[in-house]
């Protein structure tokens, strides 16, 4: 099939993209005209308009100066921006949306896995830096060429034919992370990787190793951000990309069925990304586990969780036992991360243990008693450690359901602290 034509593809931005966002870039693309420059829309937004999906991010494309254009825009529209300048872009935020315009280039990589070195260049030279064919087309956003598809690489003919293919056989070797991009637009859209692309994605994937943490940390960040993230990680895992990263990583069907576990337990985009990564991580022992982490340079709160399930796991057979009052699963668990306890709640096999996380994360972690140390102070108990065991004793009470009530509270703060009162 042909292309859109012109006529096509300004119906789909207009009835793809809200009004005020239509008509600013139509304004954008009537300004760089009179600054004798040409705008175009590159990129994914282009390749998602064309699927007919809705688009997500705007990356505008000129070709002229992106940090004078975005200054201008931003005056034009009373909107904010943010200048890089290693890549000569530029962050507009206008009336709630954000939208990338970058300065046409060439790229080119020192070595493997490194940032690329830029000069200004054609649209044409940005679409042929550019990962994927099907992310290698741009729109005209000015003037009369306004809704004029460029696609010198046949991106559409690959969107048709349903395949992700690179431009040029170093691709993956110059930036690894295009492995993990390739895989994600494999598994989203229904696509394939022809035999060629593979076999130099196998020869590519050793460079992953020269990813630094935070590009690699970056990829798994955009991989549990899909719909599916399970369908992608056990490409990963199938195509030994996971085991570059870490060779104990095992993504099968147990790590598919957790993580849509977690997708029921959370609405679908809110998955944290610490709680994917623990149940990525849960197979681990905790010596891989620690690796990973540093590998990853995660942060903080997802560390924490991480390194929690290793010393979670050793508590399972605690979890087991018979007759276990909630205070004795309360007194188990308090202090452990608790999306760490839900990806043990998630993964673990045994139903006993399961349920006790789950009522722990429930419930039990949330009851206090409801008197409180000003409480026992107003009636007459002196400030002191007595007190603090008191409040404990019926925390311990409330947990097993032998207190319920204020009044039932009292009488046994009463009874705990009969020693204490003072002299009236
Ligand atoms: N790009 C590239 N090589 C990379 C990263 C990005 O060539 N390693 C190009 C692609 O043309 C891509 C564009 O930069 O379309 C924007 O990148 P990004 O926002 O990451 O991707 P999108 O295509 O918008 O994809 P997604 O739908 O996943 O956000």
């Amino acid at each position: 099939m042909k292309p859109p034509n012109t006529e096509t593809i300004i119906y789909r931005l207009k009835s793809g993209l809200p009004d005020e966002l239509h008509r600013l870039l139509e304004q954008a693309g009537r300004h760089c005209l009179k600054r004798g420059e040409s705008l175009y829309i590159a990129g994914g937004m282009v390749r998602d308009l064309l699927l007919c999906l809705p688009g997500k991010d705007i990356d505008l494309v000129v070709e002229g100066d992106s940090h004078s254009l975005a200054i201008e825009l931003a005056r034009i529209f009373d909107g904010e921006i943010t200048l890089h300048e290693q890549f000569r872009t530029a962050k507009l935020s206008v009336g709630g949306f954000s939208i990338d315009v970058a300065t046409a280039r060439k790229e080119a990589y020192s070595h493997p896995g490194a940032l690329p070195t830029v000069q200004a260049g054609t649209i044409e030279d940005d679409l042929r830096r550019r990962d994927f064919s099907i992310n290698s087309m741009a729109i005209s956003v000015s003037g009369e060429n306004y809704g004029r598809l460029i696609d010198p690489l046949g991106g559409f003919a690959d969107l048709e034919g349903r395949l992700v293919r690179i431009l040029h056989p170093a691709s993956f070797t110059d930036d690894p992370t295009r492995i993990f991009r390739a895989i994600r637009y494999e598994q989203r859209f229904g696509f394939q990787l022809q035999t060629a692309p593979l076999k130099l994605l196998e020869k590519g994937k050793g460079n992953i190793s020269s990813l630094s943490a935070d590009r690699l940390r970056y990829e798994f960040e955009c991989i549990f951000a899909e719909q599916a993230p399970e369908m992608a990680l056990a490409r990963a895992y199938q195509l030994s990309v996971l085991g570059e990263i870490s060779e104990a990583l095992i993504f099968d069907k147990t790590e598919a069925k957790w993580f849509e576990a977690a997708r029921g337990a959370y609405s679908p985009q809110a998955v944290p990304f610490a709680l994917y990564m623990a149940l990525l991580n849960y197979r681990l022992g905790n010596e891989d586990n620690n690796k990973l982490i540093k590998r990853l340079n995660l942060p903080a709160d997802a560390a924490k969780t991480v390194s929690g399930i290793s010393r979670l796991k050793q508590k399972q057979d605690d979890l087991k036992k018979a007759d276990m009052r909630p205070s004795d699963i309360y007194y188990l668990l308090a202090g452990f991360d608790p999306l760490a306890i839900k990806a043990c709640a998630i993964a673990c096999p045994h139903h006993i243990v399961k349920k006790r996380l789950e009522l722990y994360l429930t419930e039990l972690r949330h009851i206090r008693p409801i008197l409180g140390g000003e409480d026992l102070i107003r009636l007459g108990y002196s400030p002191g450690p007595a007190i603090g065991q008191a409040l404990l004793a019926i925390q311990e009470k409330r947990l097993n359901g032998s207190v319920s009530s204020r009044q039932q509270e009292t009488e046994l703060a009463r009874n705990l602290l009969q020693d204490s009162k003072p002299e009236q």
